[in-house]
């Protein structure tokens, strides 16, 4: 194990007892009772599996996640964006249950009404001009899939056409084309013969900064110009690049990108014949306040990658776009791929999406959100650099005092203490307090939830001053 990073208490401690409408907290935390399956996990699985907040979930629904011993907390995860639609939706539920009474678990890729009618659902809310998708399982299945049609594409062109842009510090999952594609390069060790043909180009927007340099466009074509003259310069042909990867924001800032360079992309891209592909594995389906983050760039993107949201719980993933570009190969498809139970709820969640506008509602809900880490970022200047996010994904940049280092030991001590309160949050492990609650928070909900963060922060500050 070489993991340096803070150890939350495993042990469990007394603590303020909480009583709310939205929050209890009514045992030690961590709940003695749920002692014995943590431990169990931690013997049987990768350390890797067990280094979240020591809770046992046992029920969880709309915004708000239970344990078996009285406990209960405001989810800002979504279960890691997931549950845009809320946790156990009641359509969902019942999607299901009339998938188990028939019972239909199981189809490989004979049709399937559920599945047809989903890939319908799906067609139909995208973008106009994307009219076919194709169903995976996980998020990182859909950025390999982008890469292999941008070449596939590429090489009808010519044979070399092989280069995918993408950029330093994002994520696009965990196997071995979208953790090379993915900018963070102590993920790479593992891989040993990185693909040639895949160029990272800087992160264009500084985390440290206001979130407001995204809409000088002026100067975000200029960073494009340069950053593609320095990758020519390097020695690649620039005839040879047959597509680009963007998330719209970079998760683990809530990053987004500057629009100029975004647009000054596509156009490059356009001139050679080559692909954009929006990687909305978190950003999408309502989660920014629009359908899709790409939107915010004013571009057409040629492939969508889904996952986490369109689903709304179970395995599902997808990747949109034309025809022409999905009916390329014929191994697309897969054992998973559009499994009867993961299609019939994930058509369910899309239709609850749409016919309660979510989106929108994220968009409204983003006020309340600029407005609490307004005050959170006033009360600790010193700690927080800037803030960063849209809709309903913001994240908050926190460093040592006069430095840009990130403190990241703060950050999981500030979301322990709130976990305590009754409040779970996500763990980025780089630095940022990041929330991405369900869609369908409660505002008031969102609010308490906000104010139990920043005052888990004060506490675990003036503790930390009193340390020294
Ligand atoms: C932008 C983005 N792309 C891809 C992935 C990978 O998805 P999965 O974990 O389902 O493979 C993630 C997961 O966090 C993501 O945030």
């Amino acid at each position: 194990m070489d993991n340096q990073e803070y150890m939350f208490r495993r042990t469990p401690k007394k603590v303020e007892q909480i009583h709310t409408k939205n929050r209890v907290i009514c045992t030690e935390i961590p709940a003695p009772g749920s002692m014995e399956i943590i431990e169990r996990s931690i013997k049987y699985e990768p350390w890797s599996m067990n280094h979240q907040l020591y809770a046992v979930w046992d029920r969880a629904e709309d915004y708000t996640v239970y344990d078996k011993w009285g406990n209960k907390w405001i989810d800002l995860s979504s279960g890691i964006f997931v549950t845009n639609t809320g946790h156990g939706n009641p359509e969902m539920v019942e999607a299901l249950r009339r998938m188990l009474d028939k019972p239909m678990l199981n189809s490989y890729y004979y049709f399937l009404e559920e599945r047809s009618l989903l890939s319908e659902q799906i067609v139909k809310m995208a973008p106009e001009g994307m009219d076919k998708v194709f169903l995976l399982t996980t998020g990182a299945e859909t950025t390999e899939c982008a890469l292999k049609l941008c070449r596939l594409h590429g090489i009808r062109r010519r044979a070399d056409k092989l280069g995918m842009l993408s950029f330093a510090g994002a994520f696009h999952g965990k196997t071995m084309g979208a953790q090379t594609m993915a900018g963070k390069p102590a993920s790479w060790r593992w891989i040993g013969n990185l693909d040639p043909c895949i160029y990272h180009l800087p992160c264009p927007t500084d985390a440290f900064e206001s979130m407001d340099q995204i809409y000088d466009e002026e100067r975000g074509r200029d960073a494009f110009l340069r950053d593609i003259e320095n990758l020519e310069k390097s020695g690649v042909d620039l005839d040879t690049i047959a597509g680009a990867i963007f998330e719209p924001y970079q998760g683990w800032a809530a990053l987004f990108y500057p629009i100029g360079y975004i647009k000054a992309l596509r156009e490059f891209l356009t001139e050679r014949d080559a692909l954009l592909v929006s990687d909305e594995v978190q950003a999408g389906w309502g989660r920014t306040g629009k359908l899709f983050g790409y939107e915010y760039y004013g571009v057409d993107v040629d492939l969508i990658c889904c996952g986490k949201a369109i689903s709304g719980a179970l395995p599902l993933s997808a990747v949109l776009g034309r025809k022409e570009l999905l009916d390329v190969d014929g191994s697309l498809n897969s054992t998973h791929g559009g499994s009867p139970l993961p299609c019939a709820s994930a058509l369910a969640n899309l239709k609850y999406l749409e016919e309660h506008h979510l989106a929108e509602e994220a968009k409204r809900k983003e006020a309340i959100l600029r407005e609490k880490f307004a005050v959170m970022k006033a009360r600790f200047p010193e700690r927080i650099r800037a803030i960063h996010g849209m809709g309903l994904a913001f994240a908050a940049v926190i460093v040592k005092p006069g430095t840009k280092e990130l403190d990241v030991e703060l950050v999981d001590r500030v979301i322990e203490r709130a976990f305590e309160k009754g409040v779970m949050s996500i763990r980025t492990m780089t630095g940022t307090i990041k929330v991405g609650p369900p869609l369908t928070i409660a505002d008031d909900a969102l609010e308490e939830a906000m104010d139990v963060l920043t005052e888990s922060f004060g506490e675990i500050v003036s503790e930390s001053a009193g340390e020294r």
